[in-house]
């Protein structure tokens, strides 16, 4: 294990170079290259040995997510949260929501909302509509079944992006690191809420970089300020840039994300007529996160 929450306590402190110049050079050499990079291997996601449990821990650090392998493990919602329980994880806001909004499929369910249908879905971390004090930190997904055709994702290192934007405009990450930047609002009613939303990165109690974004703006009412207005903007080019560091890939039957609620896309794609045989992924996502 790199231990570069110990190593390097200031790296996210923008008043302090010498942590993040060390911790920058290091987290940017020990980034996995592709998909493969970021492969775990396991036996039975729902009863995972220590090695693995250790391999999963390293590439978590390393890329704040991996890809694994089911194994044996039933494609099914119980053993991803078991997977969950096993690297410490398991504070899910599944009681807050729709009971089929965490199988992934084109269901058109909650007025046809786009990760339950065949379209793009553009750069995002998930649930960027919780308030500062209580986010979603891990995003888990499991495929049972991929599309017939197209359905990747690409993802991105929330720490990755965070190297980017001081390296470019180290004023703009200031101000989405400290002001509040958006705040929640209804997509069904328009109604914003005072107490939801907030800052675009921060730290956790853990000294942990987190981060929302969504290119989406229908439940994201942003601040019209100039500077937070100009600081949306070098963010969101960045993003659409798409670095070297962005990895695409598909999860087959079988595979798995675990992740630090990164940043995702899914492309669009070609699904079967034949609803047995629709793309179905499972998702699980976590108020704590792995690495805490
Ligand atoms: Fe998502």
């Amino acid at each position: 294990m790199k231990r570069w929450n110990v190593k390097y306590p200031n790296r996210f402190n923008l008043d302090s170079k010498e942590d993040y110049l060390k911790w920058r050079d290091e987290k940017l050499a020990a980034y996995p290259k592709d998909v493969g990079g970021l492969a775990v291997e396991l036996g039975n996601m729902a009863a995972i040995t220590p090695a693995e449990r250790s391999k999963i821990l390293e590439t978590v650090e390393r890329a704040n997510m991996c890809v694994y392998t089911a194994g044996a493990a039933e494609l099914e919602m119980s053993s991803l949260l078991a997977l969950g329980k096993q690297l410490g994880v398991a504070n899910t806001d599944k009681s807050s929501r729709h009971t089929q909004s965490d199988e992934l499929t084109d269901s058109g369910i909650l007025n046809r909302a786009i990760p339950f249908s065949t379209r793009h879905v553009n750069w995002h971390t998930d649930a960027t509509y919780y308030g500062s004090d209580k986010t979603i930190q891990a995003l888990f997904l499991l495929c049972k079944r991929p599309a017939v055709e197209g359905g990747s994702n690409k993802v991105l290192d929330n720490e990755v992006l965070y190297i980017h934007l001081r390296d470019k405009d180290p004023d703009a990450l200031d101000i989405l690191m400290n002001k509040n930047c958006f705040k929640y609002k209804n997509p069904a009613t328009g109604e914003i809420s005072e107490h939801l939303g907030g800052k675009v990165f921060w730290i956790n109690t853990d000294g942990h970089l987190c981060h929302r974004f969504s290119f989406r703006k229908m439940d994201m009412a942003w601040s019209e300020d100039g500077d937070i207005t100009a600081a949306r903007k070098v963010l969101e080019s960045l993003i659409s840039d798409e670095s070297e560091h962005v990895i695409e890939g598909r999860l087959e039957s079988g595979m798995g994300l675990i992740s630090n609620n990164v940043l995702h896309t899914r492309e669009k794609l070609v699904d079967s007529d034949d609803a047995a045989k629709k793309r179905l992924l499972f998702r699980a996502r976590f108020y704590d996160r792995v690495n805490a």
